[in-house]
């Protein structure tokens, strides 16, 4: 199988196979079923919500390269006049510039440094692109999900559903058939916001929210919070998640903020500082979702062992062509041929090492991922 592994490595870096979940299931056994927001998918490698899900040629181009699914770039709420309370998030920005970031502990890795926020178009042409994404996720192609920011209020203050309300039926609507499938993003730059100094008022947010969206929802919906990465320590960041238990998933967690450049980072320190959290939650705490430096097969297998069902990349997706190890096909294909089929680094030799330390057992003669997950679950 390493010998396989090897040759499908190479040849697979010219030719990307759209179908290679089927493929590592005939050549190795090894079932890559995963779960996001409820909904079975065949992988679990998604696209985080951003500036490379901003469009429907976008969507088309991981479709056909096999992605699992992708989250819109989020769009700021507002109710029926226009009014966005999130105003500042909605700034238009487009120059966004790779960057090598070594961590504290002095690994080297990948950030991306943007100043802008978020949907910075009208909610009409957000419609018109959950449309898109309704029909690519109808005909199976790749599972879409909108994300939107919501009001949020200080201590003392009421939430303003009339922006809840608007946004939300105006997302269902374009999305028909209900339940809508959602997630909620509480970004860095909110992290880095004074609106987010106190604990009290982020906790109150993450108890509260879930319902306003609910009581928005006309035909119901099924909810992912995304959840930032606090300017506290890992104990409240904690107290973070247990607070959030009102969300059908929670995505683990957003990027860093750093204070002095004013600006979100990535690389090893948002892993480790996810990963760090991650390994101390309960197991009443799925399902998780993971996102943060996934840059290889096995930070990816990292999340799965703490939970996480499904992924989701961003800087990834965006590296200088030449740190690929395939030579044709899109970033998002490129990507998923190292994630996948690197040799040493890569989810199928991950899982295949895992096997091997007996640590991952067969079931029905496969290994599964979800069984990794759920191995999580089992060791708490
Ligand atoms: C340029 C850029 C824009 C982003 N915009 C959003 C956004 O609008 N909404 C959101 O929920 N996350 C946003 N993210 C966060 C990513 O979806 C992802 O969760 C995060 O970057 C961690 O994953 P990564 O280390 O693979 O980049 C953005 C990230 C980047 C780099």
């Amino acid at each position: 199988m390493r010998a396989q592994l090897a040759r499908d490595f190479e040849r697979f870096a010219r030719e990307w196979p759209r179908e290679f979940p089927a493929h590592v299931r005939d050549t190795y056994q090894i079932n890559l079923t995963a779960r996001y927001l409820g909904e079975t998918i065949p992988h679990p490698i998604g696209k985080g919500s951003g500036q490379l899900s901003l469009n429907q040629g976008q969507l088309e181009s991981d479709a056909e390269a096999g992605l699992a699914f992708a989250v819109l770039k989020t769009v700021i709420a507002q109710d029926e006049a226009g009014a966005q309370t999130m105003a500042a998030w909605a700034i238009h920005e487009t120059k966004m510039t790779i960057e090598r970031r070594t961590s504290v502990s002095r690994k080297q890795g990948w950030t991306v440094t943007w100043k802008g926020r978020g949907w910075d178009r009208s909610l009409e042409e957000y419609r018109a692109l959950v449309r898109a994404g309704r029909d690519l996720t109808h005909a199976g192609r790749l599972l879409v999900v909108p994300s939107v920011k919501y009001h949020l209020p200080r201590l003392g203050e009421p939430f303003r559903d009339a922006e809840y309300r608007y946004t939300t039926g105006a997302l269902a609507q374009a999305w028909g058939e209900a339940p809508l499938l959602l997630e909620k993003d509480f970004s860095p730059t909110l992290a880095g916001d004074a609106l987010a100094e106190t604990k009290a008022q982020i906790l109150r947010w993450l108890r509260e929210v879930p319902e306003h969206i609910r009581a928005a929802a006309p035909n119901g919906v099924r909810l992912a919070m995304k959840l930032m990465n606090a300017r506290f320590d890992d104990g409240f960041q904690l107290e973070m998640m247990a607070g959030a238990s009102g969300a059908d998933t929670r995505v683990c967690f957003n990027r860093l903020f750093d204070v002095e450049r004013g600006v979100a980072y990535g690389g090893w320190d948002l892993s480790e500082r996810n990963l760090r959290v991650l390994s101390q939650l309960a197991p009443r705490s799925r399902p998780l979702c993971g996102t943060g430096n996934i840059c290889s097969g096995a930070v990816l297998l990292e999340y799965a062992k703490c939970g996480c069902e499904s992924v989701q990349l961003h800087t990834f997706f965006q590296l200088p062509l030449e740190e690929y190890p395939a030579t044709r096909g899109s970033r998002t294909a490129r990507a998923m041929h190292a994630l996948y089929f690197h040799p040493q680094d890569g989810v199928i030799a991950g899982l295949l090492d895992l096997a091997a330390l007996g640590a991952l057992e067969r079931r029905g003669g496969e290994l599964h991922f979800l069984d990794l997950v759920a191995g999580a679950h089992r060791a708490g």
